[in-house]
C-alpha cells in the first residue's frame, strides 16, 4: 500500500464521524462508533473485520439505503443528509452501484434484461441504447456470449458477473461490494476481483469492497480494518 498516492484524484465520497444505533431499548447496539474516511476516484479500497463489527451497516449508509444517527456523508462534494427519500433514490440509482454476496438477479430474465433494469429505472435511454450498453457491459465482465441466457441458467460466478454489469449500468461514481466473492470458489473469486479492479481503473470509479478474503484485500490499494464499529489500523 505504500507508494499509492491519491493526491491528484477526485474525492468521490467523504464520510465523517458516522454513528449508527440499531435495535430497541435494552437491545440497542452502537453499531457504528465514529467512522470517517475518504474515497478517491480510480482506487480500490477494502474493509476487513470480524463478523458483526458493522461492515454491512456502514455500506448501507454509504449506499444511501439507511441514514446515520449522526455524522456526514458527502457524495461528489454534496452533503446528502438534507435530502428526502425520493432525492436519495435518484442519486442512488445514478451515482452508486451495489454488488452483494447474493446477486438478487431476476431468474427468468436474461443477463441483458437484468443489466438493463437500472437504466429503465432512470428512463433516459432508448431501448436500443439500453440493449447496446448492456451487451457492452456483459462483454466487459466476460459474458459477451451469454447475453441472452436466462439468469438461472448461468453458474454462480457468471451470475455474480451479471450483477457487476448491472451495478455499472448507469456509470456510477461509487461501487460498493459486500462480500462479492463470498460464496464463490477461488478461481471465480479472483476473476470477480479482477473484473472489479479493471472497471475501477478504467472508468475511474471508487470501489469499496467488504471482504473476508485476504488475497482480495492485499490486492486493493488501501485496506481499512474495522472492529466494534470503528476503523482501527
Ligand atoms: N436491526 C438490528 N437491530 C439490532 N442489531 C442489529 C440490527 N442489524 C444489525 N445489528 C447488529 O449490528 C452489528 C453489525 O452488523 P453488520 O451486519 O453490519 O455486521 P458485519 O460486519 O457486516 O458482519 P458479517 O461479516 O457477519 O456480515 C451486529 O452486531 C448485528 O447484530
Ligand atoms: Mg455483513
Amino acid at each position: 500500500m505504500d507508494g499509492v498516492s491519491t493526491e491528484e484524484a477526485e474525492v468521490v465520497l467523504e464520510c465523517e464521524d458516522l454513528h449508527r444505533f440499531l435495535g430497541e431499548d435494552e437491545n440497542r447496539v452502537h453499531v457504528l462508533d465514529g467512522v470517517s474516511f475518504d474515497l478517491h476516484a480510480g482506487y480500490v479500497y477494502s474493509i476487513m473485520g470480524p463478523s458483526g463489527c458493522g461492515k454491512s451497516t456502514l455500506l448501507y449508509l454509504l449506499g444511501l439505503l439507511d441514514r446515520p444517527d449522526s455524522g456526514a456523508i458527502r457524495l461528489g462534494g454534496q452533503e446528502v443528509s438534507g435530502l428526502d427519500d425520493q432525492q436519495l433514490s435518484v442519486i442512488r440509482n445514478r451515482e452508486i452501484g451495489f454488488v452483494f454476496q447474493f446477486h438478487f438477479l431476476l431468474r427468468e430474465f436474461t443477463a441483458s434484461e437484468n443489466v438493463q433494469i437500472p437504466m429503465r429505472r432512470s428512463g433516459v435511454m432508448s431501448r436500443a441504447d439500453m440493449q447496446e450498453r448492456a451487451d457492452h457491459l456483459l462483454e466487459l465482465v466476460g459474458l459477451g456470449d451469454k447475453i441472452d441466457r436466462a439468469a438461472h441458467h448461468l453458474s454462480g460466478g457468471e451470475q455474480q458477473r451479471v450483477a457487476i454489469a448491472r451495478a455499472l449500468a448507469n456509470s456510477p461514481r461509487l461501487l460498493l461490494a459486500d462480500e462479492p466473492t463470498g460464496n464463490l470458489d477461488t478461481a471465480n473469486s479472483e476473476r470477480i476481483f479482477d473484473v472489479l479492479q479493471t472497471v475501477a481503473r478504467e472508468t475511474g470509479l471508487a470501489l469499496l469492497i467488504v471482504t473476508h478474503n485476504t488475497q482480495v484485500a492485499y490486492a486493493s490499494d488501501f485496506i481499512f480494518t474495522m472492529q466494534d464499529g470503528r476503523m482501527v489500523d
